[in-house]
């Protein structure tokens, strides 16, 4: 089934008679834009749908309205849009930038405002995707933004992310445990990350609500282990016993197998994956429940209502 027939199928019941599919399917192919560049890294699969759960959760627990929940999450997803103008020598390096190579990171949440720059959508983003490095003590980039100068889109999205990034297995570190990076987060409150925020941030995730997001690729797909590379096998909703699955990093091919309990797993078959099996392929079926969640909380011309507003947090 082609995308945009999944996009329409999924979303069309929902929206007002008359009303069209277009938004949407512009909605689905900002998603599907930033899906490729996660797939770029093989290190930071499921990142955008964890940020994007977190960044729901978080703004749900602040009392945030539908619509600016569904905008928020949105954004979660699409925050690294920008990286897709960062090379893979830098994107994919296993170890820590030198400060050069931070030089050119630091250039993503430009390149992605100048990406929706033309985009009927961009207000809706613009925010977490330009701001989602900023801090509260100025000190963020690209801008420097202070406070609450800075989107309350961009600061939920920015623990958020950071929260992420701690918690995930890299190629040259393992993720940490979730209080230690809550540590990391009550240590930097007012500084790095939003007070306000950042304490809801922390009373969620001590209270057991984010376990079944870390390490996660999708609701109930926990991140498979490649045997030399780590956690970098994604498998989604339509993975069945049988299927073949590949490590980003090394091209190895993996056997989806089921445990008695109906858990999935993978098991190695020795082989390599050809070309196409290493092609980056976005899960569109996870965009568009992804799309059909927010949609359904509340309509996009509500999304937009206070898109551009700071201070509502
Ligand atoms: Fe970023």
């Amino acid at each position: 089934m082609n995308f945009r027939h999944m996009i329409g199928r999924w979303i069309n019941p929902l929206l007002p008679p008359g009303s069209g599919t277009h938004g949407h399917e512009l909605l689905a192919s900002l998603l599907v834009m930033a899906w490729i560049v996660e797939a770029r890294d093989p290190y930071t699969g499921g990142h955008l749908w964890r940020v994007s759960r977190y960044a729901e959760l978080l703004a749900e627990k602040v009392g945030w309205s539908n619509a600016d929940v569904a905008r928020v999450t949105i954004g979660g997803f699409l925050h690294d849009l920008g990286k897709i103008g960062i090379s893979d020598a830098i994107l994919r390096k296993p170890g820590p930038l030198d400060s050069d190579e931070l030089d050119v990171i630091r250039t993503h949440p430009d390149i992605g405002g100048r990406l929706l720059a033309v985009h009927p959508l961009a207000a809706l983003v613009r925010p977490a995707v330009e701001s989602h490095h900023e801090r509260p003590d100025g000190r963020g980039y690209p801008h420097g933004l202070p406070g609450k100068e800075i989107p309350a889109d961009a600061r939920i999205v920015a623990i958020c992310d950071a929260f992420d990034a701690m918690t995930s297995t890299r190629p040259y570190r393992v993720g940490m445990p979730i209080k230690a990076a809550l540590d990391i987060i009550a240590g930097r409150l007012g500084t790095q990350f939003d007070a306000n925020l950042g304490g809801h941030f922390i009373e969620l995730a001590a209270g057991g609500l984010l376990e079944h997001i870390v390490g996660h690729s999708d609701d109930a797909i926990p991140l498979q282990a490649c045997v030399t590379c780590g956690p970098t096998l994604v498998l989604t909703w339509a993975s069945a016993p049988g299927n073949l699955v590949h490590c980003r990093s090394c091209g190895g091919e993996y056997r989806v197998t089921a445990s008695p309990d109906g858990m999935l797993g993978v098991e190695a078959t020795g082989r390599r994956g050809n070309a196409r099996a290493l092609e980056p392929a976005a899960d569109v079926a996870l965009i568009a429940r992804i799309v059909q969640a927010a949609v359904t909380r509340a309509p996009l011309s509500a999304m937009f209502e206070r898109a551009h507003e700071e201070s509502y947090a």
